[in-house]
């Protein structure tokens, strides 16, 4: 069985201290692959660092609402040159977040309008953080359908309905440690609603931790406790499920499935851009 959390930050402080044990309980729960993800530009730089550093880690760039306040003239040619990146494999995470509104309104809504352009001009995916707006994120994407990226909702907090909409303009939906939460029926009835083909799972670590480490430092490693939420809401062994959001990461992210690599059990992903 091999996992791939899509999503992580591994370049938070809280993994300074111990970052070689915490990859390495990563691969002991046979999560092989993982995506971290920036914030703004320095967050991006820090983890295109580790992307270099590790070859089963992959970095994403770019700068999240609560950062759109920040930004410098230049961000976008920033972001634009590590997109260039080989280890870069997204733009991301950007968004709306209308719970702390750390950033005006009007602000989150240009940078992130900025963002989606400049993926879709460099045909990247796009990682999404929406939180208490998804009505006017709806509306972003829906006004730009014609020229949208590839994009997931990550940590998806989103109803059922909205998740139908989100699934209608062709998004991949991620989901984190929050449907294991014992009040999670809200989530799982949206959880439901998505396709097998359209499903990604991850941490978000260090945040959210899955029980049974509610509460705990998360990290990548919990992402089997999310796999393992969904094989019981679909009643699917873990290693269909395993294999599914494997496969669907893969392609989001534009990274290669080596069919028989992946048989014989061998880690096909050391030589990737370098
Ligand atoms: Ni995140």
């Amino acid at each position: 069985m091999i996992l791939f959390d899509s999503h992580c930050h591994l370049n938070d402080e809280k993994f300074a201290g111990d970052l070689d044990e915490v990859i390495k309980r990563m691969q002991d729960a046979g999560v092989l692959l993982c995506t971290t993800v920036g914030s703004d530009v320095e967050t991006s730089r820090q983890c295109i660092r580790l992307a270099e550093k590790y070859p089963f880690v992959f970095a994403s760039a770019g700068v999240h609402p609560h950062d759109a306040k920040d930004v410098k003239d230049d961000y976008l040619s920033e972001i634009d040159s590590m997109l260039r990146h080989p280890k870069c494999v997204a733009l991301g995470e950007i968004g709306l977040d209308y719970y702390y509104d750390y950033s005006p309104r009007d602000v989150q809504k240009r940078v992130l309008e900025e963002q989606i352009e400049l993926a879709y001009i460099r045909e990247m995916p796009v990682i999404f953080h929406v939180r208490d707006a998804h009505g006017d994120m709806l509306d972003i994407l829906k006004k730009r359908a014609h020229r949208l990226p590839k994009g997931v909702i990550h940590c998806c907090s989103a109803s059922a309905e909205m998740v139908q909409e989100y699934l209608n303009l062709g998004l991949y939906i991620s989901f984190a440690g929050p449907v294991t939460f014992k009040n999670a029926a809200g989530l799982l009835d949206a959880a439901r609603v998505v396709p097998p083909h359209r499903l990604m799972i991850e941490t978000d670590s260090p945040y959210l931790a899955p029980v049974p480490n509610r509460g705990k430092r998360n990290e990548p490693a919990n992402v089997y406790y999310v796999m393992k939420t969904f094989c019981e809401l679909h009643n699917v062994p873990e290693e269909v499920l395993s294999n599914i959001t494997l496969r669907n990461t893969l392609n989001f992210y534009g990274l290669p499935q080596p069919e028989h690599e992946f048989k014989e059990g061998i880690f096909p992903y050391t030589n990737i851009g370098f």
